[in-house]
């Protein structure tokens, strides 16, 4: 072989080379991309709520993955429980608000301090525990984390990782 064309060759060579690991490294990254989850589902994951503008006995709904969820401040009349959720000198009840017996939502009575559900007349009080009817468990709290006066709905901080150790969650 000559010189000149074995030169050719060996060029042609890396010269291929050279475009299937850029075709490789491309496909890869369309890959990655494809499996990453889109920044607005990640987002979707968690929901702030702030608590610093809650009111006392006024029951919040929030939405968190399609759920409801109960946010609820406690005035000092209520009483305290192992499932309060403490923001400074503050407690709230924070739940899904879902029956634990067939799934219906509850409505809160202010008055009475408790959560009525309208489907088999279930109650839960203030805390969410269950205390009339046939609802097996109290309602059931979701992962959360306090950061300052912001509760963060989906991520596990140490209040929720305590509470849920001392199976306190369902
Ligand atoms: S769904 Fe609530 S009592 Fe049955």
């Amino acid at each position: 072989m000559k010189e000149e064309e074995k030169g050719r060759r060996d060029f042609m060579g890396y010269a291929l080379g050279a475009c299937t690991a850029v075709g490789g490294l491309g496909a890869l990254y369309a890959a990655k991309r494809t499996w990453d989850p889109l920044p607005s589902v990640k987002a979707a994951g968690f929901t702030t709520v702030d608590l610093s503008t809650a009111k006392e006995n006024v029951l919040n709904v929030e939405k968190w993955r399609g759920k409801p969820i109960f946010v609820l401040k406690k005035s000092v009349d209520m009483k305290a429980d192992a499932r309060d959720v403490i923001v400074g000198s503050d407690r709230f009840h924070v739940s899904i608000g879902l029956c634990t017996h067939l799934g219906c939502i509850p409505a809160y009575e202010a008055e009475q301090h408790k959560f009525l559900c309208a489907c088999h007349g279930g109650e839960f009080d203030a805390s969410g525990r269950q205390i009339f009817g046939p609802p097996p468990s109290p309602l059931e709290i979701p992962p959360f984390k306090v950061d300052g006066t912001t509760l963060v709905l989906g991520e596990e901080g140490p209040e929720y990782k305590k509470m849920l150790a001392d199976g306190l969650t369902v």
